[in-house]
């Protein structure tokens, strides 16, 4: 069992259809650490997240083999529900909802899961999870205002403010700064590394850049192809890869 892990994934397979995408894929993950998924394009990685919160289950030819547990919980065996209310997800696209506004964006989950008894916990649930997206400041004073009057980048912020307003144990994000600017970009991984070491959430995000990885990552994954060539400590990989693919990677030639 892996009660003492915060994710454990053994030997999980998927298929789109015929075609066999994750070819039985293992590893354990310690709480309130940081994972970062690496691999060329096409080898597997947004799939792997998908297979974790159980969004497969709305691809309805993909086939899921394996096991997969959230601090000993088993999620092929719980309610699914119950399954995305402890494991978040922020896209590679911010998508808030443009008819609601910037605080009902983030009080959406509190609400549809009865997190707050009154609104004053509702309001300092918003509030904690905008500062903890490092967004409060920037819209403290429109919180009634439309998500869509806001840079692409705040709005990757206020995504990452919706999943965290949960409180959830795990938290995916699946390249979640592709699309928005360096500045930004900081931003949004000085709030991934600050949830995870001060509010104990342990992070599984796809990365497309090595340094990404090595600025932020406690341990990497590294997919090619369905299957997983590496894993472990960020540091040790990138200094001393055990396979030829990860140090292609890491130099920028894969
Ligand atoms: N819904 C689907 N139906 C059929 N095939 C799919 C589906 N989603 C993904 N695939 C295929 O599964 C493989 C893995 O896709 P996945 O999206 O997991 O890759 P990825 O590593 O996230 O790539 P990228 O870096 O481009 O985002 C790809 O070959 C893709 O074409
Ligand atoms: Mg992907």
């Amino acid at each position: 069992m892996g009660g003492s892990y915060a994710l454990l994934v053994e030997g999980l397979k998927v298929w789109y259809g015929r075609r066999q995408v994750l070819r039985g894929i293992s590893f354990k993950l310690p709480p309130s650490s940081i994972l970062a998924v690496m691999g060329p394009s096409g080898s597997g990685k947004s799939t792997l997240l998908r297979a974790i919160n159980r969004l497969l289950d709305y691809v309805p030819d993909a086939r899921v083999e394996g096991r997969v547990e959230v601090f000993g919980l088993d999620v092929y065996r719980e309610n699914p529900y119950r399954v995305r209310r402890l494991v978040g997800m922020v896209f590679q696209t911010p998508n808030p909802f443009p008819h609601m506004s910037i605080y009902d964006n983030v009080a959406v989950g509190p609400r549809l899961h009865g997190l707050a008894k009154s609104r004053d916990e509702l309001d300092r649930i918003v509030e904690w999870a905008l500062k903890a997206a490092m967004l409060w400041d920037e819209v403290k004073d429109r919180l009634h205002e439309p998500p869509t009057k806001l840079s692409g980048g705040q709005q990757q912020r206020l995504s990452l403010a919706r999943a965290l307003a949960l409180k959830p144990s795990i938290l995916l994000l699946d390249e979640p700064t592709a699309n928005i600017d360096p500045t930004n970009a900081r931003r949004l991984e000085e709030s991934i590394r600050r949830v995870a070491v001060e509010d104990g959430v342990t992070v599984v995000m796809v990365t497309h850049t090595p340094q990404q990885a090595l600025r932020i990552s406690d341990y990497v994954a590294f997919i090619y192809e369905g299957k997983l060539v590496e894993f472990g400590r960020t540091r040790e990989v990138a200094l001393n890869p055990s396979h030829k693919l990860t140090a292609m990677y890491f130099r920028g030639e894969l």
